[in-house]
């Protein structure tokens, strides 16, 4: 089977993806995916997206056990235990717990992909393991792949692009059909490549973070093939396993 892979530039677009029943790979490199990814690295048994801080304050007074993770213009909401910064999601903080995460685009991005039947996070960190675990679930499922990227504020993010062509880099030649989206984030995460953090720093997200004092955020975030975890989106948890 060849497997056809698109790509939906914002979260705004999930729901294409998501019409056309493809498996849906969800980018945000800066910085939810990761923060995701080193969330769950570190022993968190579940990450819970909420759309908006509201929703999230109230899943926290249900379940006051729960951490409350996310940003609002890349600073710790009043009353958040954790900001989102993917190096805050240390063991010692998260361990053993379930986070509620809101941010201002990963966490839409999310959303909006829930009615696919598979939503995969992908990100630098687990690229090449995140293409061969989509790939896998596409031939047993006979679907199609789709990257979303969150994009930033409704806007085109240059690190998102990167990533996704990143992770179409990992599937099987001969396996895959690219769209045209898809192999210009593969050419330019090719030329992008040999120097990762010098690009991914030209993004106006990075520039932004940068300012905010949150360098170090990019510098992990742009780590290649890090990790071998892909975590997966189902009945509103992100979690390691399948069910
Ligand atoms: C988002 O979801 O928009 C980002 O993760 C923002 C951030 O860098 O914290």
């Amino acid at each position: 089977m060849i497997i056809q892979v698109d790509l939906e530039f914002w979260a705004r677009d999930a729901r294409k993806a998501v019409d056309r029943g493809d498996l849906v790979i969800v980018i945000d490199v800066l910085r939810s995916g990761t923060s995701i990814l080193n969330a769950l690295t570190n022993g968190a048994e579940a990450v819970i997206p909420e759309a908006s801080l509201k929703q999230a304050y109230r899943l926290h007074v249900q379940h006051p056990e729960y951490l409350l993770a996310g940003e609002r213009g890349g600073q710790k909401p009043a009353g958040f235990d954790l900001g989102n910064s993917p190096l805050e999601f240390t063991s010692k903080r998260v361990a053993g717990k379930s986070l509620v995460l809101t941010t201002t685009s990963g966490t839409a991005a999310l959303i909006g992909s829930q009615r696919a039947k598979w939503v995969l996070v992908g990100t630098f960190l687990n690229a090449d393991a995140a293409a061969r675990r989509a790939e896998e679930l596409a031939v047993k499922e006979g679907i199609g792949v789709s990257f979303v990227l969150a994009g930033e504020k409704g806007r085109f993010s240059l690190e998102d692009f990167l990533c996704a062509g990143a992770v179409a880099d990992g599937f099987k030649p001969g396996s895959v059909r690219f769209h045209d989206k898809v192999r210009a984030a593969l050419l330019a995460f090719k030329q992008a490549e040999g120097d990762l953090i010098r690009n991914v720093m030209a993004a106006e997200h990075s520039k932004h973070l940068a300012t905010l004092g949150l360098r170090r955020d990019i510098d992990f975030s742009c780590q290649l093939n890090l990790l071998e975890i892909v975590p997966i989106y189902s009945h509103g948890r992100i979690t390691l396993q399948s069910g």
